[in-house]
C-alpha cells in the first residue's frame, strides 16, 4: 500500500513510525513532516491545511490510504475531497468533524441522546449569556463553540471572570469566528481520563487507555498546553469504566451521528470526566490526541493498517488489536517559553543517546535540519518515549533518555506519569 500521513506533529511521527513498520506498507509520505519523520517517510513540502495540493499529491503518486493527523483539515473537508476522488482516507468527514468543531453540536446531541454530560446552554448574544449567568452564578465554565487550539475554554471561578470571557468571546472576538457562538456549562469534578476508539460508521473498537497531563508546570500547575506528557494504560479507566463509556457515550454518539446522515469513521477521542455517579463527557475530538497517540502506539503490538483500513472501509465489527502489557510513557520537551512565547531555531543534541537506551524513542514534534544541525522550530520539540513493564520504570526509563538530550534551549515536567503512580 501507498500511504500518505498529513501532519507534522509528533502524533503524526508516531503514526508514521507505526505505519512505517507495516509490512502492508510500500511507500509512506507525510505532508509536510518533520525531521524526524523523515526517517521513516518520505516529506513532502504541503502543509496540513492545504485541501487542493493534497488532494492533487494523492491522485498524481497513486496513494492508497490517507491518514490526517489534525483536526484543522478534517473539519475543512479534507476527507470529503478525497474521498470524491476515490481516495481512502482515516478520518471524519466534515459534518462528522463537528463532534470536534462544534462544542454546542455535540452539547446537542449529548442531551437528545441521553448521553452524561454537564448541564449546558448556548449563546450567541451577549445580554441573553450574562441573564443566564446571573441565574446560574459561578463557577461556571465558559467555552468558545469553535476550534480553538485547545485555548476556547475559559473555567470561571467568579462571576466576573465568566463576564470577562463572555465579552471577550461574544463581542471582543477575543477567538474570532470560534467564540461568536458559546457554551456556558457546569463545572464537573472528578478524575479526567482520555478514552480513544476507532470507528468504522457503526462500529467502535476502544483501543488502549491513556492519559495526558495538559499543565505546564510540575504538579499540573499553570497555563494549559497541547500536552506536556502522557502515561498508557490510565489505571482510572478499568475494564468496567471502559464498558460503561461505550455504553453510555461512545455507542449513542455513534447512533446519533448515524441518524444525521454523517456516520462517524476514524478515531473518536472521549475527554471525560470520572465523576462520583460515573464517567460524563467533556468534550469530543476527532482525531487521536496528541502526546497520547504516540504512548498507544509504542504499546500497539499489531499492525496497525488493516485498522485504519477497516475504519476507512467499514470492517470492524469483527475486528481485534493486540497490545503489549508493557507500559508506555511520554515525556514531551519543549522550548523555555513554551505555551506562551518562545524561541525557535536552537540546536538540539544527544537524541542517539537517548535512543541507545532499550525501548526508548524519540518522536519529533517540532524540528528541521539546518545547515547539518538539528534545531527547534516548535513550541513542543520532541516526545521522549519509554515502554517497560511499569509505568514507574517507563517514568524512569524517559527521564534517563530526557537527561542524554543537550538542548538548552527546551525544558521539560520532571512528573510525567505522577497520578498512575500514587
Ligand atoms: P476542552 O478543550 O473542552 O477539553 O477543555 C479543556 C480542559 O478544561 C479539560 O481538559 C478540563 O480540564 C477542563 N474542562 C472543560 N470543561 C469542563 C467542565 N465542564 N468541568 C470541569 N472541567 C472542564
Ligand atoms: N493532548 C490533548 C489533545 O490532543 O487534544
Amino acid at each position: 500500500m501507498r500511504v500518505l500521513i498529513v501532519g507534522s506533529g509528533g502524533r503524526e511521527h508516531a503514526l508514521c513510525w507505526a505505519i512505517a513498520a507495516s509490512a502492508l506498507c510500500d511507500a509512506l509520505y507525510c505532508a509536510p513532516g518533520n525531521a524526524g519523520i523523515a526517517r521513516e517517510a518520505e516529506c513532502v513540502p504541503i502543509k496540513a491545511d492545504d485541501i487542493p495540493a493534497i488532494r492533487a499529491f494523492a491522485r498524481n503518486n497513486a496513494i492508497d490510504l490517507v491518514v490526517v493527523g489534525p483536526e484543522a483539515p478534517l473539519c475543512e473537508g479534507l476527507v470529503d475531497a478525497l474521498t470524491a476522488d476515490g481516495i481512502k482516507a482515516f478520518g471524519p468527514t466534515a459534518a462528522a468533524a463537528r463532534l470536534e468543531g462544534s462544542k454546542g453540536f455535540t452539547k446537542d446531541i449529548c442531551a437528545k441522546y441521553a448521553i452524561p454530560t454537564a448541564a449546558y446552554a448556548r449563546f450567541d448574544d451577549l445580554a441573553r449569556a450574562q441573564a443566564y449567568l446571573q441565574k446560574v452564578g459561578a463557577p461556571i465554565v465558559v467555552k468558545a463553540d469553535g476550534l480553538a487550539a485547545g485555548k476556547g475554554v475559559i473555567m470561571a471561578e467568579t462571576r466576573d471572570q465568566a463576564e470577562a470571557a463572555l465579552a471577550d468571546m461574544l463581542q471582543g472576538g477575543g477567538f474570532g469566528q470560534a467564540g461568536a457562538e458559546v457554551v456556558m456549562e457546569e463545572w464537573l469534578h472528578g478524575e479526567e481520563a482520555s478514552f480513544f476508539a476507532l470507528v468504522d460508521g457503526e462500529n467502535a473498537l476502544p483501543l488502549a487507555s491513556a492519559q495526558d497531563h495538559k499543565r505546564v508546570g510540575d504538579g499540573d500547575t499553570g497555563p494549559n498546553t497541547g500536552g506536556m506528557g502522557a502515561y498508557s494504560p490510565a489505571p482510572i479507566v478499568t475494564p468496567a469504566m471502559t464498558g460503561r463509556v461505550m455504553d453510555e457515550i461512545i455507542q449513542p454518539t455513534l447512533r446519533a451521528m448515524a441518524d444525521m446522515g454523517c456516520p462517524y469513521r476514524g478515531v473518536l477521542y472521549a475527554g471525560l470526566m470520572i465523576t462520583e455517579s460515573g464517567p460524563k463527557l467533556i468534550e469530543y475530538n476527532a482525531r487521536f490526541g496528541d502526546p497520547e497517540c504516540q504512548v498507544l502506539m509504542a504499546r500497539l503490538k499489531s499492525d496497525i493498517l488493516p485498522g485504519l483500513m477497516a475504519s476507512a472501509e467499514g470492517g470492524l465489527r469483527h475486528f481485534d488489536l493486540r497490545w503489549h502489557d508493557d507500559a508506555a510513557l511520554t515525556v514531551v520537551m519543549a522550548a523555555k517559553g513554551y505555551p506562551g512565547k518562545y524561541d525557535q531555531g536552537s540546536e538540539i543534541r544527544g537524541i542517539d543517546a537517548a535512543e541507545k537506551i532499550d525501548g526508548v524513542t524519540v518522536f519529533h514534534a517540532g524540528t528541521a535540519m539546518k545547515d547539518g544541525k538539528l534545531v527547534a522550530t516548535g513550541g513542543r520539540v520532541l516526545n521522549v518515549t519509554a515502554r517497560a513493564a511499569t509505568i514507574g520504570e517507563a517514568q524512569a526509563k524517559a527521564y534517563q533518555a530526557v537527561d542524554k538530550i543537550d538542548w538548552p534551549g527546551g525544558f521539560c515536567r520532571r512528573d510525567i506519569g505522577y497520578r498512575a503512580l500514587k
